[in-house]
């Protein structure tokens, strides 16, 4: 077997998708093996779209009863937000599903599994929701580098970039990632619901409330009164996130998945593209996204 940092950009073909060497096992054991309960919440993504921002948004959300997000206990002021919300290609790789039972509902567990391989259980409804994020490509491609990067230091980002553009990065094409997401989120508005970084980043707290109502968690009158949705928004922003002691130290528990937990956490913002990118290497990114996401409302 390749050390690990090698399989990083290397993968298997499987249904349309580069699955990671080192993710692939977990990921059908995952898909094969996976019992959802009919008020699980599954939130989905691209790598390096957004999913630490979405797991600390959906669990400070779903979990504000038990921990009120401006207490100065909250488990996200103490923990990584992977460590908060289960990954499952990690929890099947390892073995660790029986830890899933003892999950209390509902649960929240996170993958980046495209909706087509998704357990079929997960995607014939029964009550099951679905979340994605989804990111502009060019930010996807910069954040991907970087933090490729920390394993990989010699990756350069051109590399990163071709392979985005060739489809063969972990989990891609993203294209048919982000389009399996979208036209189930069309297809099932009720099941899935599909976000965009740059929304949330726009106005955070609309997407709070979207969000915690399609998990079944609407927040209140009185909880809107009390200022609860800007206590989640407040505390799961990237400055304060950023610097929590348990994401600017320590690593993701995942033995196939482990990275330093401050890798999570880098800019945070839109555009930095235009650090990285000639204007030719966007539009080239451009052409193919627009011509991939044609006949969606996706731009
Ligand atoms: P950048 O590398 O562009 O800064 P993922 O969680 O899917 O791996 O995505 C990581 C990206 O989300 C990184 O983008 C990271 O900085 C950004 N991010 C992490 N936490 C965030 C937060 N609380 N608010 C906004 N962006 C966040």
């Amino acid at each position: 077997a390749l050390p690990r940092k090698e399989q990083f950009l290397v993968g298997r073909l499987y249904k349309g998708f580069w699955l990671p060497e080192y993710f692939a096992p977990g990921m059908l054991a995952f898909q094969r093996r996976f019992t959802p309960r009919p008020d699980d919440v599954v939130l989905t993504s691209y790598p390096k779209c957004g999913t630490t921002w979405l797991k600390a948004l959906a669990f400070a959300a779903m979990a504000r009863d038990a921990y009120p997000p401006a207490a100065a206990d909250h488990p996200l002021r103490r923990l990584n937000p992977h460590a908060c919300i289960p990954f499952m290609e990690d929890i099947f790789i390892e073995r660790r599903e029986a830890m899933l039972d003892g999950l209390p509902s509902p649960r929240l567990i996170n993958t980046h599994t495209p909706y087509s391989l998704l357990p079929e259980k997960v995607t014939t409804g029964g009550g099951c929701k679905v979340v994605y994020i989804c990111r502009d490509p060019k930010d996807m491609v910069v954040s991907l580098y970087h933090f490729i990067r920390r394993l990989q230091p010699d990756l350069s980002f051109v590399d990163t970039f071709e392979s985005v553009l060739d489809g063969t990065v972990p989990y891609g094409p993203m294209w048919d990632h982000i389009l399996g997401y979208w036209h189930a989120s069309v297809m099932h508005p009720d099941r899935v619901l599909f976000l965009k970084y740059e929304d949330l980043l726009q106005n955070t707290g609309e997407h709070v409330r979207k969000l915690a109502e399609f998990m079944g968690r609407p927040f209140s009158a009185a909880e809107e009164t009390e200022g609860t949705v800007a206590s989640v928004v407040e505390l799961c922003s990237f400055n304060k996130m950023k610097n929590f002691e348990a994401n600017k130290t320590g690593t993701t528990e995942g033995n196939y998945n482990s990275m330093a937990h401050d890798a999570f956490f880098r800019k945070g913002v839109t555009g930095d593209w235009v650090n990285h990118m000639s204007s030719e290497m966007a539009s080239r990114l451009d052409e193919i996204f627009h011509d991939k996401l044609r006949g969606t409302v996706l731009t």
